[in-house]
């Protein structure tokens, strides 16, 4: 099984190394390709000097910055158009913990097609988060489930691996996600069309260096999409009789 962990960034300079670092000890057969949309704090050059002295990194330029989701598309192409057997979303602040990926992976293997790595399942958790952010993610998830009609504990979250025939599967051309929406629109074009996703609990740690790129703007378009793919799918009910989505959902 052929792995790439994608990572995208926008001024990460002070936690890349550190991060990359762990994940080629956590997991050093995967390759990592750093997605990045020309941060002004030159992320991008020094993650060339870093894939200059290691075989298992490359780099993604972007020409500026486009959100989390664009720029996790073209990392998708690239690692598709290269025969990767599965793909791996991380943050690059830490947040994510790279010796996590091994239980995310594992689940791929035991059988799911979209591994999630989950904050608000049992044996997952937040640490450093302040209340109201916690209040967001959970009131996030919440929402979405509401709104989709999904089991779904944490939509939102990015700490992902998907099988590369799964993501062939789900028509990325047509996603306009931008912002952190992003994660829930790839779970529902995974979960209407009948993969299994699992929650794999992990712990989130509250990055200690840099800021977070979260915004109104990235809440607004949440609320807004989320709002109106839970309309389509309530209107497709009513045409079918009340049918409900066959959804294959498990926790780890
Ligand atoms: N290339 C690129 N372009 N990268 C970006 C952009 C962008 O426009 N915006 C954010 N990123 C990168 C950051 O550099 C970081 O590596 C990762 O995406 C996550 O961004 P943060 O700003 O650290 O996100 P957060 O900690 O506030 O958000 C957390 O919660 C979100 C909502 O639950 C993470 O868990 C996200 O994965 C999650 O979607
Ligand atoms: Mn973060």
């Amino acid at each position: 099984m052929s792995v790439l962990v994608i990572i995208p960034t926008y001024n990460e300079s002070g936690s890349l190394p550190g991060i990359v670092q762990r994940l080629r000890s956590a997991v050093p057969d995967a390759h990592v390709l750093v997605a990045d949309d020309n941060s002004p704090d030159g992320t991008g050059a020094l993650a060339d000097e870093m894939a200059a002295a290691d075989d298992h990194i490359a780099v993604l330029h972007r020409p500026g910055k486009a959100g989390l989701g664009a720029a996790y598309l073209a990392g998708f192409a690239w690692g598709l158009s290269r025969g990767y057997d599965v793909l791996v979303e991380m943050d690059a602040d830490g947040s994510h913990r790279p010796e996590d990926l091994p239980r995310l992976l594992s689940a791929l293997d035991a059988g799911a097609d979209v591994a999630l790595g989950s904050r608000w399942v049992p044996g997952g958790s937040v640490v450093n988060w302040p209340t109201s952010r916690k209040v967001l993610s959970r009131g996030g998830s919440l929402y979405t489930r509401i709104a989709l009609g999904i089991p779904t504990r944490d939509a939102t979250g990015g700490f992902r691996a998907y099988r590369a025939d799964v993501l062939r599967a789900l028509e990325l051309d047509t996603v306009t996600s931008n912002g952190y929406c992003f994660q829930i629109d790839l779970l529902w074009r995974a979960l209407q069309r009948g993969f299994t996703v699992v929650e794999v609990p992990i712990t989130f740690v509250e990055r200690e260096i840099g800021s977070s790129k979260m915004h109104r703007g990235i809440v607004i378009e949440a609320l807004t999409k989320v709002g109106e793919w839970g309309a389509i799918e309530r209107t497709r009910q009513l045409r079918t009789g009340g049918r409900r989505l066959r959804q294959r959902w498990a926790r780890a």
